[in-house]
This record gives structure tokens, C-alpha cells and sequence, in this order.
């Protein structure tokens, strides 16, 4: 397979360059190979006029080029100054220079008006500061090329727009920065020029300016893609899932506040909310993943001293924030990924032992419903691209037909035919009779999907829309803080 075909990019300095692509079709690769991740089969790297050939990040640092990956690396229990000069530290008699070393991360921090403290705890920082240590790194290497893959897929709007003025400020100071993105409002945004890349090949390279997003998503998908599909209302029934004040206490602060929820079997129940706001452990809680005061029902069933796998088999299903860490074994073959849940049953088990074949076959028929590219069903999970791991965690979730489906973020990292496909099935899988909790941060997905809008701030339930009422600016309202007396 060619995960990357006779690529042509060229990157002015002083330049924002945007990289768009379906899930897969190679954009991760090429950054890596870039930054000497990877080594290419054929081609060259030119590096301001001189050609070059990097056999390690150590090489591409040291000719400028950076680059920040999907995932970060940072220490949590150390410093932002100790992450920032980690293998680069100055010294002075072969000693760390610890003045020196916070000199310097400070002075780059007020150059280019970063909000970070030399001796903050990495761990203690929220996600954008993350990244921006992570950027401060590469400046402190001097790389003049940077690049950032998915930089925007964790962060909040706010955080996100924050980045964008740094990248702004770098890119003014004549550096240059490559961007991969999924999100089409961001690649207008931000970046001057892009290009789109399509099974390992270059489709499209244009100007930001006056760009026509349909056209974009056509050289991604090589289709149409209908952008604004508006999904039809859902038709509740009976409660499929009741949550009664639940409550989840994290030292003496409550993280999860109080909360009482219902979802009704053929109903969407979404939830909206700055990032940080109680969702992700509301999701949890409901999991059986965290200890919470309080009842979780499924149906009639009183399921709040069950455990996750007990919850499972009562009936939920469950797609996590982080499909690397809760939902997922990286190095686990993506058939084995898949049979999770499936398992402990016909047809994968017959006479207490897993059928090959039978463990094959479901995952092939997940892989083709859910559009997975993949080497194979074989192949190690961690070896898929960021968004067809995505996909086929959810599609694994889909596939067990349970009456409660709680999904948390369910297209982050999805390019955008993807999305309209992942939306499509959301909305089929309700139809069916089942009942979604849906949390995301995505403002837009929330209100496409969701027969009612819940809003969480600080750990609550702070306000509550009904479909026909819900619009971006009382959501983003509530959002804040703010609701009506
Ligand atoms: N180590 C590997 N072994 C085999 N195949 C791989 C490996 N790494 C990546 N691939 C394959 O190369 C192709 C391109 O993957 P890549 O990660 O570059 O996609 P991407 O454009 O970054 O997608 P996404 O938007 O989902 O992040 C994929 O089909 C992927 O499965
Ligand atoms: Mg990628």
C-alpha cells in the first residue's frame, strides 16, 4: 500500500499551510516523514533551497523543523522550563543550568505572549497550555519550520483561537507552520494556502482566500458531500436511562453536581458544555468507569453497584473521550479491538473458546459498515489513522445494539465525509428504538442531533432546550454561566 504518492508540497516561509484529507489518506505520514519520523521510499525534502534527508527528529530539530504530534509528550511531574529544555538543557561546568534554562523558557514565553509560568506542574496545566508547552519546545530548539498535527482536535473554541494567534505571531516572525485539520471553518481561518490530500495523493493546492468549502470537500471525498443535512425530529418512548442526582466528589470539590437526567428510548439527549464542565465524568459515572452518590436505571433496572461489564450486559453501550486509553488496545489487532463485547457470547464463542473466523467476520462486517480504512483486521489498532481508530470504536459500540448508547465526542478526529456518515448512523441507530446520551463540544453537532439540549457548567445541569428552541447563542449563554432568572 502507498500511504503517501508522489506528493508535491511546497511551504513559503512566513507561511500558514493547512493539510486536509479524509481519515487515512496519508497526512500523518507525510508530516512524519517531514520530521524524520519515517523515511521516505522516494522523493526529497528541500529546506529553504537545500535539499535534505532526516533519519531521526533529532536530525529534523536540528535543521529547524518541528513538530508537535498528535498526542503530546510532555512529563507531567515535571516543570514547563524542565519539558521545555528536556534533552537540550544548558549547562554550565556539565552541570544543568537551572537559571539559565528558566531565563530563557521565560523570555520565549514573553516573546511570543504565551500564558505560561516557567514552574507550573505540566500535569496541572489544562490541554491548550499543553500544547503550547509543547510549542515553546520547538521554539526553544529554533525550529523555523513547525508542524502540527490535529493541534485543535482536544482544545476548547477559546483555546483554539488562542493558538491561532500564536501560530499568527510565529508565522509574522517568518516561520512556517503546516496545519492538519478536519475542521473546514479553520482552514479559512487561519491558513493562507492548503492542500488536500486524497489516498496518498495531492488533489488540490489553492489559496485560502474566497475558497469554496464544497469544492474542498469534494477534492477530500472525490464526491459531493451535503454539509448541512438537517436530520428529522426523534420519536421518545419509554426511559431507557434515568440518572438521579449524581454526584462525584474529587477532594472537597464536586465535580459532578446533582445531576438528574432522563433519555428516552428513540431520543437523542444531547450535552453541551465548555470542556472541563462535569461532562466527561457525568459519561463515566454512567459507565460504571467512576464512583458516584446517586442511581443510574437502565429501564427499570437499578444498575448503580454494577461494574462496567455489568453495565455492559444490562445494556450500555459506551464510546469514551480517549479511544487510545479507555476504549482501545493500541497494540491489539483491530479484529480483537472489535470483539470487545462480543466475546462472552455466540457466535464469536462457541464451547468457551473464540472462533478465528467468527472474530474475523464481525470485524470485516464492522470495517465495511463503518467505512474503516485499514491495513487489515489484522493489523495492530495503533497502525489505523487517528480517525479510522475513531470510527471503529464507535461502529464497535453501534454493533451491540444496546438499548443505551453513551457517546462522548464521536467524530473528534473524523474528517468530514466521515462525520456526515457517523451523524447518519447516530440518527438511524435512534430511530431503531435506542436511547443516546450524546456529549460533545462541538456546538454544531449538538444542535443537529439532539432532540433536547442539555447544558452543564461547573459540575451541573444548568439549563435545558427542547430541539425547536435550542439556538447557538441561548446555549453558548448558558454555556458561560449565564441562564435566565
Ligand atoms: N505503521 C503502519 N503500518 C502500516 N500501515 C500504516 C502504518 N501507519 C499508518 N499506516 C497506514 O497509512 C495510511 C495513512 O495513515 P495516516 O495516519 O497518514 O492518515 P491521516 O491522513 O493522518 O488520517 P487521520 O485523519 O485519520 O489522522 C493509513 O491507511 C494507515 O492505516
Ligand atoms: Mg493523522
Amino acid at each position: 500500500m502507498l500511504a503517501n504518492d508522489h506528493v508535491d508540497l511546497t511551504v513559503a516561509a512566513g507561511e500558514i499551510h493547512a493539510l486536509m484529507g479524509e481519515n487515512g489518506a496519508g497526512k500523518s505520514t507525510l508530516m512524519s516523514i517531514l520530521y524524520g519520523l519515517l523515511r521516505p521510499d522516494a522523493g526529497t525534502i528541500e529546506l529553504a533551497g537545500r535539499e535534505v534527508s532526516f533519519d531521526s527528529p533529532a536530525r529534523a530539530i536540528a535543521a529547524g523543523v518541528g513538530m508537535v504530534q498528535q498526542g503530546f509528550a510532555l512529563f507531567d511531574s515535571m516543570s514547563v522550563v524542565d519539558n521545555v529544555v528536556y534533552g537540550a538543557e544548558p549547562t554550565r561546568r556539565g552541570l544543568l543550568d537551572r537559571r539559565a534554562a528558566t531565563a530563557a523558557v521565560r523570555e520565549l514565553i514573553e516573546r511570543h505572549e504565551l500564558r505560561l509560568r516557567p514552574g507550573d506542574r505540566a500535569g496541572d496545566l489544562p490541554v491548550g497550555s499543553r500544547q503550547q508547552v509543547e510549542i515553546l519546545k520547538l521554539l526553544y530548539r529554533q525550529a523555523r519550520v513547525l508542524v502540527l498535527d490535529e493541534p485543535t482536535a482536544v482544545l476548547t473554541p477559546a483555546e483554539a483561537d488562542r493558538l491561532f494567534v500564536v501560530l499568527r505571531e510565529l508565522a509574522a516572525d517568518g516561520r512556517t507552520v503546516l496545519l492538519v485539520t478536519h475542521k473546514l471553518h479553520e482552514v479559512t481561518a487561519v491558513g493562507e494556502a492548503v492542500t488536500v490530500l486524497r489516498d496518498g495523493r495531492v488533489t488540490m493546492t489553492a489559496p485560502t482566500r474566497g475558497l469554496d468549502q464544497g469544492r474542498l470537500a469534494a477534492a477530500m471525498t472525490g464526491r459531493e458531500v451535503d454539509l448541512d443535512r438537517v436530520y428529522p425530529p426523534g420519536r421518545p418512548g419509554a426511559e431507557a436511562l434515568t440518572v438521579r442526582n449524581l454526584t462525584v466528589r474529587r477532594g472537597d470539590r464536586r465535580v459532578l453536581d446533582d445531576v438528574s437526567l432522563t433519555v428516552r428510548a428513540g431520543e437523542i439527549v444531547g450535552v453541551a458544555g465548555v470542556a472541563g464542565n462535569g461532562q466527561t465524568e457525568l459519561v463515566a459515572a454512567i459507565a460504571g468507569l467512576l464512583p458516584a452518590d446517586g442511581t443510574v436505571r437502565l429501564g427499570e433496572r437499578d444498575v448503580h453497584a454494577l461494574g462496567v461489564r455489568e453495565r455492559r450486559a444490562a445494556g450500555l453501550a459506551h464510546v469514551p473521550e480517549d479511544r487510545g486509553e479507555v476504549g482501545a488496545a493500541p497494540t491489539a489487532r483491530l479484529a480483537d479491538n472489535l470483539a470487545v463485547g462480543f466475546h462472552r457470547r455466540p457466535p464469536l464463542l462457541r464451547r468457551g473458546l473464540l472462533r478465528p473466523e467468527a472474530v474475523r467476520d464481525h470485524a470485516e462486517r464492522i470495517v465495511t459498515r463503518f467505512g474503516v480504512r485499514a491495513p487489515g483486521v489484522s493489523a495492530p489498532m495503533r497502525t489505523l489513522s487517528g480517525g479510522n481508530q475513531q470510527k471503529a470504536i464507535l461502529g464497535r459500540e453501534l454493533a451491540q445494539e444496546a438499548p443505551v448508547l453513551v457517546v462522548e465526542q464521536p467524530t473528534r478526529g473524523v474528517d468530514i465525509g466521515a462525520v456526515v456518515g457517523i451523524h447518519t448512523e447516530l440518527v438511524a441507530y435512534r430511530d431503531a428504538g435506542h436511547a443516546i446520551l450524546l456529549v460533545s463540544a462541538e456546538l454544531s453537532e449538538v444542535l443537529g442531533l439532539s432532540d433536547r439540549v442539555l447544558v452543564m457548567y461547573e459540575g451541573r445541569v444548568v439549563a435545558e432546550f427542547a430541539k425547536d428552541e435550542a439556538d447557538a447563542e441561548a446555549i453558548g449563554l448558558a454555556m458561560a454561566g449565564v441562564t435566565a432568572p
